[in-house]
């Protein structure tokens, strides 16, 4: 039987469906609530059967908590925090990442959609609806939650914001006033040898991740997200990934990427704060203090040339073996990489922090297969996600070395590029997305 959800009476007013300001007021309405996706289908009727231990974990999750209980899909990523939450962030099994034109010049209205959208994010990290949710609005308007992730828990969504540098100035002009307030960190990406970039898979003037244990969750947020902003942006372009890439819990397997290599061994942990500190997090005391900068490449991996290439010479490139993933001449996954031993030319010889003079990246990508490519071959790869304190002394001078001399070339070309801005957390009910850059 299903239970019967605490929603209070409706207000017309709130969920009269507009284009512009309903949603933030809905949303709002929906966080305080505090009606989780699972109270509104009672505790019999979800996907999931859960025991006891997995109540309390989502217990837990309304409230924002972390707690691990056996099926880890129930606990939920608090959303507020001096961070934004999918940066450091334990990384999840799936992602729906997409980039949004701004359409309007209109610095207000700009304004409103972030607010709502911070309001939506909150509700829906917590594993809450949108605004009045699927099923509770008035019958003559369309629901104020699209509805495909009722009864699901709130699979450690996490809802990640950056702003590009076409959101400061496009052709020329600085539409929201906000031009003097571009860092410098937010540098635009210079060509890189062999890139093949399709522009209608790069650049954009926002971007957001949503990363989740369920795919079903991350595309709800995403669509949601792009369903209040309809007629204040638009959607560019976007990127689903599974597998991640890439582990943030070296306590954890490392997960492997599509050309079978474990990938991730040697990355930021997200309990590794002083490491954090030095190549992640902003510093100074502009709005980007707390942030960090994100850039994201699709890179195309040709997997069919890679699968004909034989076991020793893949190792080779990669500088790492297939089975352990412990690097060359070394016998386990973690021992330290000896570098000289590495052919000089392989991926994490090149890449490797003591060969680029200290340079870290917080790596955090998924791997993807869009169907094929027309011509039998897999359109496939790994959409790399990396995170840092300045590009510039990092993904830039890290890719124009790889892009020049990395075995691994012959077998990836990168097909989508952007970068981003990504502020810090949101601190307190009052707070928004991008609220200290439009302060
Ligand atoms: C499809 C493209 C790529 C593949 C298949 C790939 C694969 C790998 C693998 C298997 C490792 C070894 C495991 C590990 O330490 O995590 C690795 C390490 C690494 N990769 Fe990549 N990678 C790709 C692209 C990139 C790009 C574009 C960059 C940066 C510009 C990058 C930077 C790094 C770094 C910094 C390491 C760690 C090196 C170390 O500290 O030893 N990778 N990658």
């Amino acid at each position: 039987m299903t239970e019967k959800p605490d929603v209070p009476e409706q207000d017309e007013a709130a969920a009269a469906p507009s284009d512009d300001d309903s949603g933030a007021a809905v949303a709002e309405t929906g966080a305080r609530r505090g009606v989780s996706r699972r109270a509104l289908i009672g505790w019999t009727g979800g996907a999931l059967a859960v025991g006891a231990g997995a109540a309390g974990g989502v217990a837990a999750a309304v409230g924002g908590g972390t707690e691990t209980v056996a099926n880890s899909t129930v606990t939920s990523v608090p959303f507020e925090g001096p961070h934004q939450a999918g940066i450091v962030t334990p990384v999840q099994d799936r992602l729906h990442f997409v980039t949004f034109d701004v359409l309007t010049d209109d610095r207000a209205k700009l304004v409103r959609l972030l607010q709502q959208w911070t309001a939506a994010a909150r509700a829906m990290t917590q594993g809450q609806p949108v605004g009045k949710g699927a099923v509770d609005g008035i019958p003559e308007a369309p629901p104020d939650d699209t509805g495909e992730a009722l009864g699901l828990p709130p699979a450690n969504l996490t809802l990640t914001i950056g702003f590009g540098p076409t959101l400061f100035v496009k052709d020329n002009k600085d539409r929201f006033g906000i031009a003097a307030k571009r860092p410098v960190a937010l540098a635009d990406l210079p060509p890189f040898p062999a890139d093949n970039l399709d522009p209608n898979r790069s650049g954009g003037d926002i971007c957001v991740q949503a990363c989740a244990d369920d795919p079903q969750v991350a595309v709800h947020a995403i669509r949601n997200l792009a369903r209040i902003g309809f007629g204040t942006v638009a959607v560019r372009w976007s990127q689903l990934g599974f597998g991640k890439t890439s582990s943030t819990t070296p306590d954890a397997q490392t997960p492997r990427n599509l050309f079978g290599f474990k990938d991730g061994t040697r990355n930021i942990a997200s309990d590794e704060t002083s490491r954090q500190d030095e190549f992640v997090w902003a510093d100074g005391s502009d709005w980007m203090a707390g942030g960090s900068y994100l850039v994201a490449r699709r890179i195309r991996m040709h997997i069919e040339t890679w699968d004909r290439t034989g076991l020793g010479e893949q190792e080779t490139v990669i500088g790492r073996t297939k089975g352990e993933g412990a690097p060359m001449g070394a016998v386990k996954e973690h021992d330290p990489v000896p570098l000289k031993v590495l052919d000089e030319r392989s991926h994490v010889r090149l890449s490797h922090p003591d060969s680029n003079d200290g340079i870290t990246i917080l790596r955090r990508g998924y791997s993807f297969v869009d169907g094929s490519d027309g011509l039998g071959r897999l359109d496939a790869g790994l959409f790399f996600l990396a995170y840092q304190r300045d590009p510039r002394r990092g993904f830039i001078p890290l890719q124009q070395k790889l892009a020049s001399q990395d075995r691994l070339n012959e077998y990836i070309q990168h097909v989508g590029s952007a970068i981003f801005a990504c502020p810090p957390g949101v601190r307190g009910a009052d707070d928004y997305w991008g609220k200290g850059l439009f302060a």
